[in-house]
């Protein structure tokens, strides 16, 4: 990685990494995104199962395969806020690379890549970052053989740079830079190359709609319901010595209740509620069930995502 390319990536991981894959096994609730995802991922990076799949179940490479293989390999990730996106994106690879046992990197793009608006910068911007992730697919295709390695390009926050050119107000700029991020996934998509491209948004009707009939899978995260709350809370507050009975009405007020239309993503219990309960028994006391009552009427959940009209 050199200098220049720091601004473009904000960073480049590679998998296996057992952070990641502590992170990724802490993710409740996304069973059959993590399933999905990984099933197209192996597609992906190991197309040779798939030949192996269809000689022996029709006897022959079908028409049906190339049909697959042709697909831009664009996944959305879409939905409210804190609810997995990023950790999944972020973590998903560490799995893929295990399962198929190969090495996976994950360039993640900085929203420097929208540039300084200088009128050219963020196409220039955006061709070159899908340069360097095509380049270094190709290094890694097996051309033909098995793929040596794979490549994911993680563009989080992807509304920012991928705004539908419909909107009257888009700068002439932003439109060319929509067609860059085209232009960079279809290219993609030429030539089996083992890459995988992951775009994060809260507002997935915000996104070009040319960016969204490319993707192969728009996965929609949601708020966890009684029953993921459930397993979420159950491990931590079990291991306090809560009982059955409290930690069922932890999970209960935790949800919609007196009104409030939402209960508490999982960011609300992971990074607020957990670490406030903490908090709030440090470094005198214990934590016993009324300061857990306390706590979650003290922190309230996050409203949803609202798209401004
Ligand atoms: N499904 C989940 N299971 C367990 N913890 C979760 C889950 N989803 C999110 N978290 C926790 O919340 C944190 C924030 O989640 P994340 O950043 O992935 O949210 P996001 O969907 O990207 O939100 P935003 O739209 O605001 O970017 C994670 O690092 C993790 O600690
Ligand atoms: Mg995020």
């Amino acid at each position: 990685m050199n200098q220049e390319n720091i601004e473009i990536f904000e960073e480049v991981r590679e998998f296996p990494d057992p952070t990641a894959a502590r992170r990724y096994a802490a993710l409740v609730g996304l069973d059959h995104m993590k399933e999905r995802l990984l099933k197209e991922a192996r597609l992906l990076f190991d197309p040779e199962s798939l030949t192996a799949w269809s000689s022996k179940h029709h006897r022959r490479k079908t028409r049906l395969v190339d049909f697959f293989r042709d697909r831009p390999p664009l996944f959305i990730f879409a939905g409210d806020v804190g609810t997995g996106k990023t950790a999944l994106a972020e973590t998903f690879g560490d799995a893929v690379a295990r399962e198929a046992n190969m090495r996976l990197v994950l360039f993640a793009l900085s929203l420097n890549a929208r540039g300084t608006g200088a009128v050219g910068e963020m196409t220039m911007l955006l061709s070159k970052a899908f340069g360097e992730v095509k380049q270094a697919a190709k290094k890694a295709s097996g051309r033909g053989a098995r793929h040596s390695s794979g490549v994911v390009l993680l563009i989080d926050e992807a509304d920012a740079l991928a705004q539908s050119r419909e909107l009257a107000q888009m700068h002439h700029e932003d439109r060319a830079g929509v067609n860059a991020l085209i232009r960079g996934v279809d290219d993609l998509a030429v030539g089996n190359l083992p890459a995988m491209v992951i775009m994060c948004t809260n507002r997935v009707d915000a996104l070009d709609p040319a960016i969204r009939r490319r993707a192969a899978v728009t996965f929609t995260f949601m708020r966890p319901n009684e029953q993921q709350r459930q397993a979420f809370l159950q491990p931590v507050l079990e291991e306090l010595g809560f009982t059955p009975q409290q930690i069922h009405s932890l999970v209960t007020a935790t949800g919609a209740k007196d009104g409030r239309k939402y209960g508490y993503s999982y960011s609300d219990l992971a990074q607020r509620l957990l670490p406030g309960l903490l908090l709030a028994a440090y470094p005198s006391k214990p934590i016993t069930f009324e300061l857990a009552k306390e706590v979650v009427e003290n922190h309230p959940p996050t409203p949803p995502f609202q798209a401004e009209t």
